[in-house]
Order: structure tokens, then sequence, then C-alpha cells
């Protein structure tokens, strides 16, 4: 099995990084690892286990997030998974939901190094997949450099070998989900820290980053970037990154091109009964600072509620608000 090259990916984002935005997204990067949203393990467990998991093989490669705290019920989990052709599992020890709090997993389980580590070596056990950890650089009062380096050694002892280091610590009361991934700072430094005390392992940071320069900056002293909100308000910094970070010879598709493959996606789904805006709403961000970008996103926000707008027609209204709008003089302006 191929190790998945994280190297670049685009975050896990509940109710964002849905099957149609992923889709959407591999018109502008086919290398770029992308991530499911997090489904629980109670979910895959007692609900529509083949719903949840549902993708399509252009989204590949994708890695499965999973939440949850309880050794057992994430193993179970990941049993479920098997097979459904993720290349990665990733368990969720960075959200700091009052709902996922109090159920005693994400952000929380950083104050608890030892349940995470059952958790991940459970899950290891499960599964031929890399068990991956999503976290945060601390919470609450427990946020020294000590704490998240004893939290990494007992994590990686029990079989990870990747981290993902979101580079903020969480408040678990006082902050909402959007501030607390916006008011805590930024701190770089400290991931750059843990890549130099752990030389082995694989240290991804998340957080902050806006822009594939920012990203390849990132890429050199520590093992890949994960984009979040830049990569799904403003996805066109991904065009460059097949041949930037991944070495491929094919130059980016410019903005126009995407559009005309996204018409082409809109037919196909919305022909097997999606509303379209279930898609647009994904690629409102795609022309994000071009001339001609409000009527783009107004195309796809608002016109694409009408009903008439599906099959041959759902493309036809991509492509006329894409022809209308200026051609940049380069593709990847
Ligand atoms: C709408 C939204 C939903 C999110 N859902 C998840 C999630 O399901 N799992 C997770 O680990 N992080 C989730 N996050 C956090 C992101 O994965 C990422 O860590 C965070 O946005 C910081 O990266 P950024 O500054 O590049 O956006 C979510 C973020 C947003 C904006």
């Amino acid at each position: 099995m191929t190790r998945p090259d994280r190297r670049l990916s685009v975050a896990p984002m509940m109710d964002w990084t849905d099957s149609l935005d992923r889709r959407f997204l591999r018109l502008i990067t086919r290398r770029t690892l992308l991530y499911t949203e997090m489904v629980t393990a109670q979910a895959l467990i007692h609900g529509d286990a083949a719903a949840l998991l549902a993708h399509c093989p252009e989204e590949h490669p994708l890695a499965l997030q999973l939440g949850g705290g309880e050794p057992a019920r994430l193993a179970e989990a990941v049993r479920i998974a098997e097979g459904h052709g993720f290349c990665e599992v990733n368990l969720n020890v960075g959200c700091p939901s009052d709902r996922v709090a109090a159920g005693r997993f994400g952000a929380c389980l950083m104050t608890e190094p030892a349940t995470v580590a059952a958790c991940v070596a459970a899950m290891a056990r499960a599964t031929a997949l890399p068990v991956t950890v999503k976290h945060r650089i601390g919470v609450d009062e427990t946020d020294s450099y000590e704490h998240l380096a004893g939290f990494v050694a007992t994590v990686a002892d029990a079989g990870c070998r990747s981290f993902i280091v979101h580079a903020r610590k969480a408040w678990l009361s006082g902050l909402s989900p959007k501030e607390n991934r916006e008011v805590p700072p930024l701190r770089y430094d400290v991931v750059r820290r843990l890549k130099a005390d752990f030389p082995d392992l694989e240290i991804i940071l998340n957080g902050g980053i806006r822009s594939l320069d920012a990203a390849l900056a990132e890429i050199g002293p520590l093992d890949g970037a994960m984009l979040g909100r830049a990569a799904y308000e403003t996805p066109y910094v991904l065009a460059a990154a097949d041949s930037r970070v991944f070495g491929e010879a094919a130059p980016p598709k410019s903005r126009h091109a995407i559009a005309m493959e996204l018409a082409a996606l809109a037919e196909a789904v919305t022909a097997e009964d999606t509303p379209l805006p279930r898609l647009t709403r994904h690629a409102l961000g795609l022309f994000h600072g071009r001339p001609g970008a409000k009527l783009w996103r107004r195309a796809l926000g608002e016109d694409a509620r009408d009903p008439q707008w599906r099959g041959p027609r759902a493309g036809e209204l991509i492509r006329t608000a894409a022809e209308a709008i200026p051609h940049a003089a380069a593709a990847c302006e």
C-alpha cells in the first residue's frame, strides 16, 4: 500500500469538505491529500455507515477523519471503514465544540494523552492503514510545551507516526469553535520545535496558511502543510499545488478551465437529482479577487437555487457565468 503523501492537504471541515466539495477540489488539484468531514465512531457504528463513508473514486487520495474517545468503539469504526478505499484514518483531537467535549472527545483529549494513545493503539490494531492524529498545541491551562511534547511522545509510542498540528491552543469554555480558530494566537514556533525534538515523526502544520507560497515556506522545515479555510474560501490557491508541491509536469489550469469542468460535473450530479446549489456552494470562491467575482457568486449562490437549472441547463448556467468574467492574462494569476 502506498503511503499518503502529506506534503499538502486540505483540512477536514464539517459541512464544508463533503463529497461534492472534494469532487470540485479534484478539478483543481489531483495530488493534494483530502480529508472527509469528521465522522463520529458512534455514528458509524449505529448510523448509516454506507452513507457516511460514501465518496467517489476520483476523490482519492482521501483520508477519513474519525471522532471518538473510546478505544473499542474507534476500533469498531475503523473496521467498518476498512475496505472503503481511504488511505489514512485520522483521529480528531482538535475540535473544541461543547457537544464534542460533552462526548469526551476532540480537543479535550489533549489533557488525556494515555486515552489518546489507547485509542490510536486500538485503531492501529484494527487496520493496516496509517493512523494519524490532528490536534492542538494545548487546551485551557494545559498549554505548556512540556505537556505537548509528552502528548506527542505518548501517542507516538502507541503507533502514530504523523501528527497534524493546528498551531494554536483551544479554550474549551468561553470561546465558540469559530473563535477558537481565530482568537488564540498562532504559534508556528511551537510546531517547529516539535519537529526539532521529534525528527523521526512526520509533523504537519495547520492554521492560518492562506497561500501556496506560505504553505511551501512551511513544508521546508516541516513535513507538510494543511490548508483549511483558505482552500475552501479561495480554492484557486491550490491550482499550482500539483506542479509546485508534487513536481507534476502539467501546468495549472485556469479558473475558466476549472469552471468548464465544474459545468460538466454539475450536469452529471444534477442528472442524479442532487440540487445544483449543493455543488455550487463550494465553488463560490473560485474567482475570488477577480473582476466579476460578484456575478459568479450570484449565479452560483442565488440563481442556482431555481430548480430549472438541472442536467444540461445546470452546465449552461455555470458556463454563462464564467464567460461573463474577463479572462486573466496568465493561467495561474
Ligand atoms: C467550517 C469548519 C469546520 C471544521 N470542521 C473540522 C472537523 O470536522 N475536524 C477537524 O479536525 N477540524 C475541523 N475544522 C478545523 C480545520 O480543520 C482547521 O484545523 C482550522 O480551520 C485551522 O486551519 P485554517 O486556518 O487553515 O482554516 C473545521 C474548520 C471549519 C472552518
